[in-house]
């Protein structure tokens, strides 16, 4: 069984990732740090802990992380989200235990097997994590991030959400050196778009996972006034069949200064500045495979 720490927003899309990997026989998740995005840091841990509980993994510990970015987007407070802070889930009734950088530089400097590191939100804590200790680097075996574009944005024109958030921590954790290093791209993420069949379908299975699933869904169908993109589950699922998406091997820096394309990730796919590759980035996604995937472990 592949170790897997999950750094996540939750956040809905955030919500069904946990669940897969805390389902999912092939994986040992050792634990879930939070770190501020989509809601407040507060908020991102509670909803964390709540989605384990939900789905019978208490014994699962809740980091708290990071509550701000290594640096601020330029116009972040205009484009604040305002989503709803808890997810319709009932309150865990744990707390969380511990602080997510003092755990993952903990637990990496203990480990002895390599661990997947997965992000699905702004990389603050990551970022923080290598910069204590830097030899933390050495005991992942792989990072799987949510994040990043290159046809594709969602906050600005030039940029992603995850990236954008936290630009510079984005880019320290690309030069960061780790062995492999996926990044899940918004030009990926956005075609895995559910429907309100496929709620129906997870609906269906009739447990704790499918049901909460459905519901999250839905709501986003509600957000998006249509089929909504299910961004952040992708990272597990491309851990669990790595055919779910098609990966090309390239440099990928951020864009930590432009005024008009901060956060942005520049992708050499053409390889055009002879930089050593650093990311194998994903910008296809198999939609039916994906789904089926998480009908498979939800069932
Ligand atoms: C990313 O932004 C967040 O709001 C989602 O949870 C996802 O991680 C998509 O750009
Ligand atoms: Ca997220």
């Amino acid at each position: 069984r592949r170790a897997v720490v999950l750094d996540c927003d939750t956040g809905t899309d955030d919500a069904v990732a946990i669940m897969l990997a805390a389902l999912h026989p092939g994986l040992d998740l050792l634990g879930v740090t939070s770190v501020w995005g989509n809601v407040t840091v507060e908020h991102t841990t509670d909803n964390a802990l709540r989605v384990l509980d939900h789905v019978g993994r208490h014994d699962v510990p809740v980091l708290r992380g990071a509550d701000r970015p290594l640096g601020q987007a330029p116009d972040a407070a205009a484009r604040a989200r305002r989503l709803p802070p808890h997810l319709p889930l009932p309150p865990s009734s744990r707390a969380p235990a511990g602080d997510a950088v003092e755990w993952l530089v903990e637990t990496l400097r203990a480990t002895t097997r390599p661990v997947t590191l997965v992000a699905t939100g702004p990389l603050t804590n990551v970022a923080l994590a290598v910069a204590a200790a830097p030899t933390v680097v050495g005991a992942v075996a792989e990072v799987v991030l949510m994040g990043g574009g290159h046809a594709r944005s969602n906050v600005t024109p030039s940029a992603e959400r995850n990236v954008w958030w936290d630009a510079p921590a984005a880019q320290r954790v690309l030069q960061a050196g780790f062995e492999r290093l996926v990044m899940v791209t918004l030009d990926a993420t956005d075609q895995a778009r559910a429907t309100a069949d496929d709620t129906a379908r997870w609906r269906a299975l009739g447990t704790p996972a499918g049901t909460a699933t459905a519901t999250l869904v839905e709501e986003r169908l509600v957000q998006y006034g249509g089929p909504a993109p299910l961004h952040d589950p992708l990272t597990v699922a491309y851990l669990l069949d790595p055919e779910v998406v098609t990966l090309r091997h390239a440099h990928v820096a951020v864009e930590t200064a432009g005024a008009l394309t901060y956060g942005r990730t520049v992708i050499d796919l053409e390889r055009v500045d002879g930089r050593p590759p650093n990311a194998h980035v994903a910008l296809e996604v198999d939609v039916d495979r994906y789904f089926g995937l998480l009908s498979a472990a939800f069932g």
